[in-house]
């Protein structure tokens, strides 16, 4: 039997990220460039000898049962299994690689569990479609996360912009313009549970301010909607610049973030914020043009440790990055 492949994109928020969790808007894109591949491929000798598992950037190499239980590669075989009513692991290796890192704003958890579930129920034979990969993809994010709004694995899962309200169903969003986004790696590995456990330590002890705060990140998310469709390019960068200041207030920023984005804004770019769970990870920068090269200088020199074109485009058929 030839080897089966399922594909998931990398995700990026653009406006929106924590107030998502607590039930506000978000605007997330695709990362069409940057994914993560499962593959299977079915062992015939010896015949019976269950599932193995191998993920090299994560050192794993073993048997599925040696996975630890909460696992996101072991939660999204179990979901899939019983969404399937399926109680028996084939004898296969199932194989992980990802071309952008993991823990750094990207969604590498939520690609993981689209491209496993995808993979798994084509090799058990049954096709998925997006609103059930999405179901059974949040419930791995829950297993892994804790509370997660579930904006990952929506943008994952349709793999096209969308605007994401906690437990509706994501709507897709079309660019009224090309927009040319650039994401920059500030090398610090953060987990994203650990950033939204702390913000919701301190709003059980006081609310008050990060309500605050949400509120303004929604209102600037709104208007975020309007400016993305209408292909205002400007006055989105303006909006992920206030994005920021709210998020910075909130204490999700760190110098090496700061860093970058004053770097992107002073070489010219319409706005620059950091994205995902923040305290490290990506930050994302808006060009005003399809000309990215002078700001991949300067944030390099700024200290990221790589930075990737991130175009989203109104006829995305058109757009040739890999
Ligand atoms: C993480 O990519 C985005 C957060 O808003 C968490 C979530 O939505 O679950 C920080």
């Amino acid at each position: 039997m030839p080897a089966l492949t399922a594909k998931a994109p990398a995700k990026l928020i653009l406006l929106g990220e924590h107030a998502v969790v607590y039930g506000y808007p978000a605007l997330a894109v695709p990362v069409a460039s940057r994914w993560l591949r499962a593959t299977m491929q079915a062992r015939i000798k010896p015949a019976n000898s269950g599932l193995t598992v191998s993920a090299p950037q994560l050192d794993i190499e073993c048997p599925f049962e040696a996975l630890p239980e909460l696992h996101p590669i072991k939660a999204a075989v179990i979901v899939t299994l019983r969404h399937l009513g399926i109680q028996r692991l084939p004898s296969a290796n199932l194989n992980i690689q990802a071309n952008f890192p993991f823990s750094s704003g990207l969604g590498s958890s939520a690609s993981l569990a689209v491209a496993v579930i995808r993979v798994f129920s084509a090799f058990l034979g049954h096709s998925i479609t997006n609103p059930e990969l999405n179901t059974l993809a949040y419930q791995v994010e829950t297993s892994a996360h804790g509370t997660p709004s579930g904006v990952d694995n929506s943008v994952v899962s349709y793999n096209q912009p969308i605007w994401f309200i906690k437990g509706a169903q994501p709507t897709p969003l079309q660019p009224g313009a090309d927009f040319h986004f650039l994401i920059a790696d500030s090398g610090i590995k953060k987990s994203t549970a650990a950033s939204v456990g702390e913000l919701a330590r301190r709003h059980d002890e006081d609310s008050t301010f990060i309500d605050e705060c949400f509120k303004k990140i929604a209102g600037l998310t709104r208007l975020g909607r309007q400016a993305f469709q209408s292909g205002e390019i400007q006055r989105f960068g303006e909006l992920m610049n206030e994005n920021q200041e709210q998020l910075a207030k909130l204490g999700l920023s760190c110098p090496e973030l700061d860093r970058l984005n004053a770097a992107a804004l002073k070489s010219g770019a319409l706005g620059a914020k950091l994205t995902g769970g923040g305290l490290g990870g990506f930050m994302v920068a808006l060009s005003p043009t399809a000309e990215t090269v002078p700001f991949k200088k300067a944030l390099i020199e700024a200290g990221a440790q790589q930075v990737i074109d991130v175009p989203v485009l109104t006829n995305p058929e058109g757009d040739s990055h890999e």
